[in-house]
């Protein structure tokens, strides 16, 4: 370099000029183009060097000379886009003119069919179960009003199921303060929305999932639930017991069932329905001291029921002088972990193939 910088300058730009058509011209991949860009423009880029040269240019000279740079500035560039695109049609054409794929491979076979979920399975097993003792099937939203989840089942505003602890609420954009929707935490909803458009005889049972904030080994915040009831003339806690001990003998076989008290309070009596321990029992409810799963009392739970609250009936517009009924709700994933002997609620959901595969 000179210590002339006009005359630096104009050796520098020559430099450039020769340069930058050559090595545009021989970069075969748009990488290639980029790194010799750099060369040129980058940091240390030759032309990058003339510039540094500016500060010692005469301010007279430096309108004039900054124009030149920048001249050539401009046709690197340009020449640097129009070989990009020349790359990229060329790049095109190769992946276009190459075999897409060999024809003459054998071909894969299907890795197999799927097939249902355990959980739908066992849903659809008891909802056969009730068609076949007269009941229709009905389904329900799963995005549900308060109303219909809590309020109308006699649910008391300060009950522990209707806390943000236990429910899952929904904000619904535009939609006025009294109509809190949630995620339904039962299928009981099912009831209440048969219940308000129709009237008796009704028999119906539906089956669907729930929301809960619940997640431990034997609790998903999602599962699955079997709902039903009967409302008629002159229905009895007689028909309960023997429609539920039915049902149970269908679904686990002639094995004891007891009924024991307990509350809902969308029914009054309220019972649950226990069967003889499937695991270490003869059938009679003894049990065997070492059974984990009864937990060697010999008796499982496995549904609550009651006879349907006047106060429902009512508030879903049926006459609770003229009509009773029974209601009962199980969850599917404990019935298909009792069936199939599976330890933990939450390998149903995790979809693990090597866990399906085996129903
Ligand atoms: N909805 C109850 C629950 O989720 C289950 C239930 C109990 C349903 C008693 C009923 C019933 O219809 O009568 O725990």
């Amino acid at each position: 370099m000179t210590d002339d910088p006009l005359a630096a300058i104009e050796s520098g730009l020559a430099e450039v000029g020769v340069e930058y058509r050559s090595r545009f011209a021989a970069a075969s991949t748009e990488q290639a183009l980029r790194v010799e860009r750099a060369e040129i423009l980058g940091k240390k880029g030759t032309l990058t060097g003339v510039l540094k040269v500016m500060g010692r240019v005469p301010a007279s000279e430096r309108p004039r000379v900054g124009e030149r740079i920048n001249a050539v500035r401009g046709e690197v560039d340009a020449a640097f886009e129009a070989r990009l695109a020349e790359l990229r049609v060329e790049a095109r054409r190769a992946e276009l003119a190459a075999p897409p794929y060999d024809l003459s491979l054998p071909g894969r076979a299907p890795s197999g069919r799927g097939h249902r979920h355990p959980v739908l399975t066992v849903r659809d097993e008891i909802l056969d179960i009730f068609r076949s003792l007269g009941f229709a099937v009905a389904w329900g939203p799963e995005v549900e009003l308060e109303q219909n989840n809590f309020t109308k089942l006699a649910f008391p505003p300060d009950h522990p199921a209707v806390d943000m602890q236990d429910t899952f609420w929904v904000r619904v954009v535009g939609s006025p303060e009294s109509a809190r929707t949630l995620l339904r935490t039962h299928t009981s909803n099912v009831q209440v929305r048969e219940m308000s458009t129709n009237q008796p005889p009704l028999a119906v049972v539906s089956g669907g999932s729930v929301y809960r904030r619940d997640d431990d080994v034997t609790h998903s915040p999602m599962f699955h639930q079997i709902e039903g009831f009967l409302v008629g003339e002159a229905v009895s806690f007689a028909e309960l017991k023997g429609c539920l001990t039915e049902f149970v003998h269908r679904l686990y076989g002639e094995r004891n069932v007891r009924f024991r008290p307990s509350y809902f309070p969308f029914v009054e009596p309220g019972a649950e329905v226990d069967v003889a321990c499937v695991f270490c029992d003869d059938g009679a409810g003894g049990g065997r001291s070492s059974c984990r799963v009864c937990k060697a009392t010999g008796w499982l739970e496995i549904l609550g029921c009651g006879m349907v609250h006047p106060k429902v009936l009512e508030l879903c517009g049926i006459d609770s002088e003229r009509f009773t009924g029974f209601a009962f709700g199980m969850g599917i994933e404990r019935v298909a972990m009792l069936r199939y002997g599976i330890p933990d609620i939450r390998l149903l959901f995790e979809n693990d193939p090597r866990f399906l595969a085996q129903f």
